[in-house]
């Protein structure tokens, strides 16, 4: 970038800040929203304050592959307002199942929980997410049992982002079990929990997703992000101190052994035992690029090893006993796609009840069924045109959408095995992404790719051949 888009780039972020779609509740907006279009620096009006935004919009926008609008940094008082509204409303949708409405919840806070590792510094993301832990706290009160839904106890994919939310709603439960029920008191360990990782920022995604050992130089830059978020999260007004402590604690271990100040058992708050707790658990149970989730359940066995060395034993069996509850009273809410602790990830074909139609996009494909479960030959290509969102899991090239929304991208053919994707960037081989396929009857199933081969297409796009990553 040359000196004068660098600046240009500077007094953008200083006077915008991003806003996720899914940020933006269905009303009429209470701030003025901006959009980037082509390749301008400054975001220009998309709508004025006063003006209705819509679901259709927001749809729309995304097919477009819009992720994020901007809104001034001067409303960002009204911005915060709204984002407290839209959680309620996803929360409390009553047309959405409550699975879903779970998971729009957790994607929207991890949206938000992104902008404040993306933009270091900024009090008015931290605001946000404080305002977040409120309503969390306030949820937790007026209906613990509900409340308790937010944990994430179902297959999913491990990044920072959304291990921060995970991690806060188990915090949240937590707490409540411990006797900490008073939403005053509740909000600051809620908060603890999604900023316990904030240091991580100036972690190598490489080492934060290694399979095996670190080598010592890699050791030494992770165990860096407990003091590195404390510090950071110290220089902001108002941030409560359990907050830091949190993020400072949370690799210590009762006897002495951990992280990074090899603190012992009573130098270790209840707060930060908590936090130890939730954290392990998430960390454990999601999918990691080597290897698929573990079932709950086996989660809690490993960790019960690590009682008393590594955990509260009064808080570790109160975190027992939520999930084993949850887990017996819904067992489907515990899917995962089996136990695949230590095992690789392999390539193999899947989709075995599948059927793949597009129902979002104008793609010419729009409504006609492209791939039936009975089609089982793996490399039986069908060419479509079809508009699908992907998320990143991990990401090789910056130069495409940084970070880890959804994006809408065009599928131009697939196959029980996999898929090829027009993209205007180009991924890199061995990105790992989430992709979402409609089925029949507004269902939606997620599948994991792997970017296997790039190539250059016509008229500045690229194509990538992505795998479905499954296991055997
Ligand atoms: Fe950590
Ligand atoms: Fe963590």
């Amino acid at each position: 970038m040359n000196a004068v888009a660098t600046e240009r780039a500077a007094s953008t972020t200083a006077r915008f800040f991003p806003v996720a779609l899914d940020s933006i509740d269905s009303a009429a907006l209470s701030m003025d929203l901006y959009i980037r279009v082509g390749t301008m620096d400054v975001p220009v009006l998309y709508r004025s304050t006063g003006v209705a935004f819509d679901d259709a919009d927001r749809q729309r926008l995304a097919e477009q592959g819009h992720e994020f609008l901007y809104v001034p940094l001067a409303q960002h008082a009204a911005f915060r307002r709204q984002l407290a509204s839209r959680l309620d409303h996803l929360y409390h949708n009553p047309e959405q199942r409550r699975l879903e409405r779970m998971r729009m919840v957790r994607a929207a806070c991890s949206r938000m929980i992104e902008d404040v590792l993306s933009f270091p510094g900024q009090p008015e993301m931290l605001e946000a997410v404080t305002d977040i832990s409120r309503t969390f706290a306030r949820w937790s009160h007026e209906d613990p049992e509900l409340f308790g839904h937010l944990v994430d106890l179902s297959s999913h994919d491990y990044y920072t982002a959304t291990h921060m939310v995970n991690v806060g709603a188990n915090c949240g439960v937590l707490a409540r079990a411990l006797g900490i029920t008073d939403p005053v008191a509740q909000a600051p360990l809620i908060l603890g929990g999604l900023l316990h990782d904030v240091g991580k920022r100036g972690v190598p995604v490489e080492i934060l997703n290694k399979e095996g050992k670190l080598t010592p130089d890699e050791w030494k830059i992770l165990i860096r992000h407990p003091e590195a978020g404390a510090e950071e999260l110290r220089a902001v007004p108002g941030v409560p101190a359990v907050v830091v402590d949190m993020a400072y604690c949370h690799h210590e271990r009762l006897d002495g052994t951990g992280y990074p100040r090899g603190l012992l058992d009573p130098q270790i708050s209840l707060a930060a035992r908590i936090c130890t707790v939730a954290d392990v658990f998430d960390a454990i149970s999601a999918t990691r690029p080597y290897r698929g989730p573990i079932a709950p359940d086996k989660v809690l066995d490993m960790m019960a090893e690590g009682v008393p060395n590594h955990f509260d034993r009064d808080v570790f069996a109160a975190w027992s006993q939520i999930v084993r509850g949850m887990v017996a009273k819904d067992p489907g809410r515990a899917a995962t796609t089996g136990d695949m602790a230590g095992r690789s990830i392999t390539l193999r074909t899947f989709l075995p009840e599948t059927t793949v139609v597009p129902d979002r996009g104008t793609g010419s494909d729009r409504g006609r069924p492209l791939l039936v479960g009975s089609e089982r030959r793996r490399h039986a290509r069908k060419s479509c045109d079809l508009m699908l969102r992907i998320q990143f899991i991990r990401q090789g090239k910056t130069d495409g959408p940084a970070g880890q929304g959804w994006v809408t991208v065009r599928a131009i053919d697939i196959s029980p095995s996999g898929l090829q994707l027009e993209t205007p960037w180009p991924l890199s081989r061995n990105d790992l992404l989430v992709i979402e396929l409609a089925q029949p009857g507004g269902r939606t199933l997620f599948r994991k790719g792997r970017v296997v081969r790039v190539r250059a297409g016509g008229g500045n796009t690229w194509r990538a051949g992505v795998e479905f990553v499954t296991t055997e």
